[in-house]
């Protein structure tokens, strides 16, 4: 039986970073593309309709956020995450990595620490660095116990107690559920997170972004903010850009439920002239929290074959390259190690033998070095040929 996620659209010569920037990004065109995170997929047809609707009054003038948006958010966590949201606590922001940078100026001052966990989504480091903070990591622990693929990533707890313990320690950035590992955080370890923060006067500064993406076989997302005391400092970022495939339209919300703390990042969005309202973003946001439901449940089904498909592809056929199946995401962390290449030897290898474009894991900090990471939101037909590439690749080089 075909699923809609099977059937391609054609994505060339539409501005698509994915698409379109490969000669920019791998030096060549003949690459196929399954770096940044966004899908091949239509958007639900919901999202569609509510952009054409609101194309066809031709006036795009200064927007407001309606009250529908914030319902259809407030309706979204609750209904899918248990989580109780109220209308006040909620920031609109373009996208989830300006609020990012936005929180470190708001509860940090320059040259003050920002915890995160390597291997971590690359921004993590820049929207730190480049407002003048510092960067703690504490690497996230790789145990090699799984009978197929590298094994599962934890946090190492005892050595972030001794990151927040350290003076000049403000700001914990959890990325949760983890790109590029693909955890789903226990509620233990988010106590033990909880904890740790409330222990020394973190503010932990949530990105939840990937929270719809989990599989029905595996562990639900637990929002930290359900976990949390009154007093605890959680600020959360979501955005529906993941689950529904739409994050061009550039619209995310942070939610803050104390009010100082609403109030620093408030002062600090209007320093910057955020948020910028655009109509289409408002619809589609809209749209896609009210009635992507269906079309998301349907989607997970589909990126379950394709995690399955390539743990079971890359452990049996590609030597020296493991996998495990992740948790949440449509990302996975390939774990090339024992090809024992340099970095830029494992760039070339991909980009020039395979031809296949994806994301250096080095990239995600020292930690993330010897790995590289595959985006299957997109049709099998696609894996199945990136998987012949490498295969072909690594048998010309035996
Ligand atoms: C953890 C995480 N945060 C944020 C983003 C991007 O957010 P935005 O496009 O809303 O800035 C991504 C995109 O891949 C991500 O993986």
């Amino acid at each position: 039986m075909t699923s809609p996620f099977d059937q391609p659209v054609a994505r060339d010569h539409t501005c698509s970073v994915k698409f379109d920037a490969r000669k920019a990004v791998f030096g060549r065109e003949e690459v196929i593309p399954v770096w940044v995170a966004d899908m091949d997929f239509a958007a639900p047809e919901a999202v569609t309709q509510a952009l054409v609707a609101r194309a066809q009054h031709p006036v795009y003038g200064y927007t407001l956020f309606p009250d529908s948006l914030f319902q259809s958010m407030i309706d979204w966590f609750q209904s899918r995450h248990g989580w109780a949201i109220e209308r006040d606590w909620i920031l609109m922001a373009p996208g989830v990595v300006p609020s990012l940078h936005a929180a470190c100026l708001a509860y940090s001052e320059p040259g003050q620490g920002v915890i995160i966990q390597p291997p971590v989504y690359p921004p993590f480091f820049s929207s730190i660095r480049q407002c003048d903070r510092t960067v703690i990591e504490n690497p996230l622990i790789l145990e090699s116990d799984s009978d197929q693929g590298p094994g599962r990533y934890r946090m190492d707890l005892e050595h972030l107690e001794q990151c927040a313990a350290r003076a000049d320690a403000r700001i914990l950035m959890l990325c949760s559920p983890h790109n590029p590992v693909g955890r789903v955080w226990t509620e233990d370890e988010l106590r033990a997170v909880l904890a740790i923060a409330r222990k020394h006067n973190l503010v932990v500064l949530s990105d939840e972004i990937h929270c719809d993406l989990t599989f029905e076989d595996g562990p639900r997302h637990t929002m930290l903010a359900t976990l949390a005391e009154p007093d605890d400092a959680v600020v959360t970022t979501v955005a529906p850009s993941k689950s529904f495939n739409m994050p061009g339209l550039g619209l995310s919300a942070v939610v803050i439920p104390d009010a100082e703390r609403r109030k620093a990042l408030k002062t600090v969005f209007q320093t910057m002239h955020m948020p910028q309202c655009n109509p289409f973003s408002v619809a589609g946001f809209e749209a896609g929290y009210r009635d992507g439901g269906p079309w998301l449940d349907e989607l997970l089904v589909y990126l379950r074959g394709n995690r399955d498909y390539v743990v079971e592809a890359v452990n049996r056929r590609l030597s020296g390259i493991q996998v495990s199946a992740p948790e949440a995401t449509y990302l996975m962390w390939l774990d090339c190690r024992a090809l024992g290449l340099t970095d830029a030897e494992l760039k070339r290898f991909f980009v020039q033998e395979a031809g296949v474009g994806m994301n250096p894991g080095i990239t995600f900090g020292e930690p993330g070095s010897g790995f590289m990471r595959l985006n299957i939101g997109c049709s099998r037909s696609v894996l199945s040929e990136v998987l012949g590439r490498i295969e072909n690749a690594l048998a010309a080089r035996s």
